[in-house]
């Protein structure tokens, strides 16, 4: 059967049906292509790509250029999957007008199919100026990577009654104002069960728990190709960096000994041709 391109329709179908919604990220065309041909409902060309592409301390100076270059990889490598643009920090907080710029510039020019953004409540009017231009918004409440200072830290969120009813009143006033997915990061899990329960737009999780409607990783964490550090709600599929480092080292020893290139990977001429040169 034809392979469909994936819809915001496919996805509120599959909360409607209880089946889960996969989410991964990617940053480049080669990576879009395998996690397209893999299935995954949808990629986030996550602002999660300074720290594992670019080698900052954290995702706070990743700029709308670094962005929109990135989606536009992703989005020539992927032709199923939902591309989702992570908006970055200060892309979307100094004024409405500016953040309806900056979305529709992951739409126009870098060929993503809506925008991310981190917050709460407090970032709603934001997401309705967005979504009521006609660009599909996804929220992210929980642990907010941007703001993580503000949070005084990478913690998991919501663990008292206080902070949970905020980030439960959060995820209502976001869908009230058209977001049309919400990921949920770093909450437990009875909480964003709760809330996913509470919500007829999906929810995805990340270090939250089986019962959302979905779960997204960081594909770098997923093959294991992030070395700095490993959070405990990450599942390394395949350990990939011993592995390339192994077949580099082979490639750098083959060199050094003359051992490649091998006949096989050369290309001849007859020794009648060479003297005439
Ligand atoms: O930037 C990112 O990769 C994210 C995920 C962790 C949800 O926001």
């Amino acid at each position: 059967m034809e392979r469909k391109k994936v819809t915001i329709a496919d996805l509120q179908r599959k909360k409607q049906n209880k089946q889960k919604i996969t989410m991964v990220t990617a940053y480049d065309y080669p990576t879009a292509s395998l996690v397209d041909q893999a299935g995954i409902d949808t990629i986030l060309v996550g602002d999660s790509l300074g720290m594992v592409v670019l080698g900052y301390e954290s995702t706070v100076p990743v700029t709308m250029e670094e962005m929109i270059h990135h989606c536009k990889a992703v989005s020539r490598g992927a032709k199923h999957s939902f591309i989702i643009g992570d908006m970055p920090f200060m892309s979307y907080h100094t004024s409405v007008e500016r953040a309806i710029e900056n979305a529709g510039r992951f739409i126009k020019e870098a060929g993503c199919d809506c925008v991310k953004l981190e917050g709460g409540s407090e970032m709603a009017h934001v997401v309705k100026a967005i979504v009521d231009v006609g660009i599909p918004v996804c929220a992210h409440i929980g642990l907010t990577p941007q703001t993580a200072t503000k949070l005084s830290g990478f913690k998991v969120q919501g663990k008292d009654a206080e902070s949970a009813k905020a980030l439960v009143q959060s995820a209502k006033d976001l869908e009230k104002s058209g977001a049309f997915m919400i990921v949920m990061e770093c909450i437990p899990d009875l909480l964003a069960s709760m809330i996913t329960d509470q919500l007829t737009i999906p929810t995805i999780g990340i270090g939250a728990g089986k019962d959302c409607d979905g779960q997204v990783l960081v594909y770098h964490d997923l093959v294991g190709l992030f070395e700095r550090f490993t959070p405990k709600f990450v599942k390394q599929y395949i350990n990939l960096s011993p592995q390339i480092k192994d077949a580099l080292e082979q490639y750098k020893k083959e060199v050094d000994e003359g051992v490649f290139p091998g006949p096989e990977h050369s290309f001849a001429m007859s020794p009648e041709e060479a003297s005439k040169i």
